[in-house]
């Protein structure tokens, strides 16, 4: 495992953005796969600005996303796809039909699963996965549980979960309860992963997941094991290492 432990938010973010955009330099067809929240904003945007300046090519490249709320539709602005949009893919040159985000509005919810993850294999794979990482230690929602879920699943959100998305919501309640999330089978065949974590509230579940047993109370955890993870974290997220 690679660790790059960056002075601020700011700083991760930039070498976020040149781990991805080597990666496309590398492979002008990657097959990146993609995660939201609050953590990857920042490299996303130095992602918009390395394409504007005409340093990364996204013609080529491909995108999976972890996941995406059940019950929300594209347009909906707190839905992963409207995310996405709105952070990275309208303002790149990325082909409209090389984005893929689960759907979150399928009427068969367990096939729509199978789907995604035949979807990727068929595109050959993830070359490089982007992780945040929840502070109960989930990645994508693969929430703590007593077992690792496999493929691409519908997940149940863990309350804290609920309560830490709540703040993108105008109340707790509008927040959905569930949501289809590549599981830990499907992040683990990426070839790469790249886990990004900032601030003192990610430490004790970086502690946790990197000097702790590997377990599925902290999903996370699992990632010990695979041996292309490069951590990229501000010196806040990774003081308990
Ligand atoms: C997002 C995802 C989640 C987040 C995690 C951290 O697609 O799968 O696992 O990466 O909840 O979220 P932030 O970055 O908002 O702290």
């Amino acid at each position: 495992m690679r660790i790059y432990r960056e002075t601020d938010y700011r700083a991760m973010s930039r070498r976020g953005a040149d781990i991805l955009a080597a990666q496309i330099l590398l492979r002008p067809e990657s097959v990146l796969g993609l995660a939201t929240g609050s953590t990857p904003v920042g490299m996303y945007r130095e992602l918009v600005e390395k394409n504007r300046r005409g340093e990364i090519d996204f013609s080529g490249v491909r995108t999976v996303n972890l996941d995406e709320y059940v019950g929300l539709s594209p347009e909906h602005e707190q839905s992963y796809r409207y995310f996405m949009q709105r952070n990275l893919f309208d303002h790149v040159n990325i082909r409209p039909g090389a984005t893929h985000v689960p759907d979150g509005l399928a009427e068969d919810l367990a096939g729509e699963c199978r789907r995604y993850d035949r979807l990727i294999e068929s595109l050959g794979g993830v070359d490089l996965q982007v992780l945040g990482m929840g502070r109960n230690g989930h990645i994508g929602f693969n929430e703590p549980g007593e077992d690792f879920p496999l493929g691409t699943h519908v997940a149940d959100l863990a309350e804290s979960t609920v309560s830490a998305n709540a703040r993108f919501f105008d109340s707790r309640d509008q927040v959905p309860r569930q949501a289809l999330s590549m599981g830990v089978r499907t992040i683990f065949q990426a070839r790469r992963i790249l886990l990004m974590v900032s601030g003192r509230e990610k430490a004790d579940a970086v502690a946790a997941a990197f000097h702790g047993p590997v377990t599925p109370k902290v999903p996370a955890s699992v990632l010990q094991l695979h041996a292309g993870v490069i951590l990229v974290g501000d010196s806040d997220a990774l003081s308990g290492l």
